[in-house]
């Protein structure tokens, strides 16, 4: 986890137009093109092919359209009917059926209602045919939002749906006894925004020390958590405290991203833990690959490394 400095710098740049365009036109471009290390492709096909890969290794699998921040309803309305496709294409591929999506995706920035039906739209199809659909957290400007949004189509009956709870934010252990007391199910993330210090701890060693808490809040109070982190050490603390309570593996599942600690991915299905993996794929991956260098200052040489090699 980089610092806040760092992350900003990231985010400036994920804004970039020039960058995006010129990024674009390398980054997906052949089999060793660098964002294929963190996306899977730009079709539904590369991204099934992803999927039947990991299934062969036992690993579960969660699909994300690539895209965020809509600006007309018409590209909301598309952004739906492109996830309904795609679960057209799951079913049709007979692999697993979860999906994760963003709201600002479905139209969240220019009308909450047509958002609120876009989401239903996807959620129908869900309970039709058995999928799990996660809803990203953005930005902290999206918490309340989000969580409105979530707690509405709960209301009304919809279960095959979860959130993310992001521990950099001091709200969110408020929010996780909330959403605990309802029975939903968290998917627990340190959080990939730059936020300000009124909203959210700035230092590494306060994200990770909310992050334990909430890991064990979840584990032992939570309807089947996910645990997203790369970090050893907050796997340490999910291990110990199932370990110490007889919480058993069937009860919470780990998740990372795709083509991120794949070693430990793999070590964690062997030891007999569920271990899903978020496959982003599609044509909008530049902020997306953005927030991942802006997580790691290594990854900027592999990429740059790539870059050069391919020239
Ligand atoms: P941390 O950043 O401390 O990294 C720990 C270690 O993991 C690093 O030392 C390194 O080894 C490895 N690592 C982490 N990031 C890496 C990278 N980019 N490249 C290479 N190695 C890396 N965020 C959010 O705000 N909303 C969301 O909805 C989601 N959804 C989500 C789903 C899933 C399944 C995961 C795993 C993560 C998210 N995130 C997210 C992202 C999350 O908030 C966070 O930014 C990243 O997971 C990185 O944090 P870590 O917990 O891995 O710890």
């Amino acid at each position: 986890m980089l610092d806040a400095a760092s992350k900003a710098f990231f985010h400036t740049l994920a804004g970039s137009r020039v960058l995006a365009r010129v990024a674009s036109r390398y980054g997906m471009a052949g089999p060793d093109a660098f964002a294929r290390r963190f996306v899977a492709g730009e079709s539904v096909g590369e991204a099934i092919a992803a999927v039947r890969s990991l299934e062969a290794q036992g690993l579960q699998s969660t699909l994300d359209v690539l895209g965020e921040s809509v600006s007309t309803l018409a590209e909301a309305d598309a952004a739906t009917r492109e996830y309904l496709s795609v679960m057209d294409a799951i079913v049709a591929a007979g692999i697993g059926r979860n999906l994760s999506l963003k709201l600002t995706q479905l139209g969240l920035d220019i009308d909450r209602a047509t958002c609120i039906d876009n989401l239903r739209r996807i959620l129908d199809r869900a309970q039709a045919h058995a999928f799990f659909v996660r809803i990203d957290m953005e930005s902290s400007a999206y918490t309340q939002v989000t969580l409105d949004v979530f707690e509405t189509l709960w209301s009304q009956g919809y279960r095959q749906v979860g959130v993310v709870l992001q521990s950099a934010l001091r709200r969110s252990e408020q929010d996780a006894t909330a959403l605990v007391a309802m029975g939903a199910r968290i998917r627990l993330v340190k959080g990939a925004y730059n936020e300000p210090a009124g909203v959210a701890y700035q230092n590494k060693a306060d994200v990770d020390a909310a992050y334990a808490r909430l890991t064990r809040l979840l584990l032992s109070h939570a309807t089947f958590p996910a645990i997203g982190t790369h970090d050893p050490a907050m796997i340490a603390v999910a291990r110990e405290h199932a370990a110490a309570h007889a919480i058993g593996p069937e009860r919470f599942e780990f998740q990372m991203l795709y083509g991120i600690r794949r070693d430990l991915q793999a070590a964690l299905h062997g030891e007999g833990f569920g271990m899903r993996v978020y496959i982003p794929f599609g044509t909008h991956w530049f902020p997306y690959f953005m927030r991942r260098l802006g997580e790691r200052p290594a990854n900027v040489g592999f990429v740059l490394r790539g870059v050069l090699h391919e020239r």
